[in-house]
């Protein structure tokens, strides 16, 4: 993956990292918070990658990161070709008309003082750009086109259900038909029927106009249904990547065993590992501190010695499936090696119909990406260019 040739995002070792500094009259950084810890990803044109992990596995920083929303501390994000992590906010501008995003929370994205028609307008205005037919028909139509009324384009934010107001994110996204559209857990704060609507709705955009996602979550069962790969992270490093059946399938990092077994799964292939659970013991260890050689040793069922004082790198070991792993364990050999807790057939876990790996801190998330940001800013920083947050710079001074 990370040697692969994308037509519209490249990502290479990606390191974003935030400063933590002492208290007192004149603070000094004594730390850093790892978020982001050399992340490799690419995304071909109509193309979805499904970008998953626990609440704090650094899956908003990678994505808020690769727009520059985020000023990464490191590594390179190529976006149709163009190396982006150095250009000034100026520079970056054009950049925005391939590049967009849709945010978490769709309460808080929007800015409430500004009317629908101003919001969907706003991308057309800043780019200078008008659409056949002038902007207003232009925003009319896409305001049509993602499912909204167009009689309800005097409407403000605070109008609308979290799922329309999703649609008004979209809308906006799509107005200048990007390449990319980086979509930060765009249906985790909407009900499962709401979001099946709105995952049905990106899709169909993707198909019309060839839009690539990066589609982060921590729902394995709504990046199943919407990925042509996944890739999973822990602790701002990706674990194992490969396409989706196979990720479901046949996953062989012992950290993807474990959120899957919290999944129930309708295949019957996976029948075996459906009858036993991988218990994640613990909490996610700090990214200000993570442990040293892999990372997810001191959650692992599978840890050796070697793992502690060995960085397992990202292997490619089958076609298009890269594990960072120094004991990669297949599903057929899973129950006799790892730590599990058997289920009965009646556990309540079985017919819970959509077992979310972590659930914790879920309202909490969004406020960690747009961390005291105004309701709005997040797409006015989009719009602006610049970043709305930075990490440690140790990349040479931008022009
Ligand atoms: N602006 C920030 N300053 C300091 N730490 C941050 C900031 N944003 C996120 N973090 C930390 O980075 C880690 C990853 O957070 P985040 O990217 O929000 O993860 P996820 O989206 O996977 O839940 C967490 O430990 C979080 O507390
Ligand atoms: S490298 Fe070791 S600790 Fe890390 S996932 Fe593999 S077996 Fe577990
Ligand atoms: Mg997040």
């Amino acid at each position: 993956m990370t040697n692969q040739t994308s037509d519209v995002l490249d990502v290479t070792d990606l390191r974003t990292y935030f400063p933590v500094r002492s208290r007192g009259l004149i603070p000094r950084t004594i730390g850093a918070v790892k978020a982001v810890d050399g992340v490799s990803l690419s995304l071909d044109a109509g193309e979805t990658l499904g970008l998953v992990g626990e609440s704090g596995s650094g899956k908003t920083t990678a994505a808020r990161s690769i727009l520059m929303l985020v000023r990464p501390t490191g590594g390179s994000v190529k976006i149709d070709g163009e190396e982006i992590t150095d250009l000034s906010a100026r520079k970056l501008m054009p950049i925005r008309r391939k590049a967009q995003m849709i945010f978490q929370d769709p309460y808080n994205a929007l800015n409430p003082r500004h009317t629908v028609g101003a919001i969907i307008t706003a991308p057309f205005k800043v780019q200078k750009v008008v659409p056949p037919g002038g902007v207003k028909k232009g925003v009319l139509e896409l305001m049509e086109r993602v499912g909204l009324n167009p009689e309800h384009y005097n409407r403000y934010p605070n109008e609308f259900s979290g799922g329309q107001r999703q649609r008004i994110g979209i809308a906006r996204a799509i107005a200048l038909r990007p390449k990319l559209i980086v979509c930060d857990e765009p249906v985790s704060a909407l009900d499962v029927s709401i979001q099946a609507q709105i995952l049905n709705l990106l899709r169909d955009l993707q198909k019309e106009f060839g839009i690539a996602y990066l589609f982060v979550a921590h729902d394995l069962a709504v990046v199943r249904q919407i990925s042509h790969r996944v890739a999973v992270m822990y602790l701002g490093k990706i674990m194992e990547t490969a396409p989706r059946e196979l990720i479901y399938s046949r996953p062989l990092h012992p950290y993807t065993h474990s959120l899957l077994s919290a999944v129930p799964v309708p295949d019957p292939k996976r029948q075996a590992h459906r009858k036993s659970r991988i218990v994640l013991h613990g909490d996610l260890p700090s990214p200000i501190d993570p442990p040293s050689g892999c990372v997810f040793r001191t959650r692992c069922f599978q840890a050796q010695e070697r793992c502690a004082v060995e960085v397992p790198p990202l292997v490619e070991l089958a076609p298009g499936h890269h594990v960072a792993c120094h004991f990669p364990i297949a599903v057929e050999d899973l129950p006799a090696r790892a730590e599990v807790q058997a289920l009965t057939a009646d556990d309540p876990q079985e017919a819970t119909p959509d077992v979310q790996i972590v659930s914790r801190e879920e309202a909490a998330d969004g406020a960690a990406g747009a961390a005291g940001k105004g309701r709005g800013a997040q797409e006015e920083a989009l719009d602006e260019g610049g970043a709305a947050e930075e990490g440690v710079s140790l990349n040479k001074p931008r022009a």
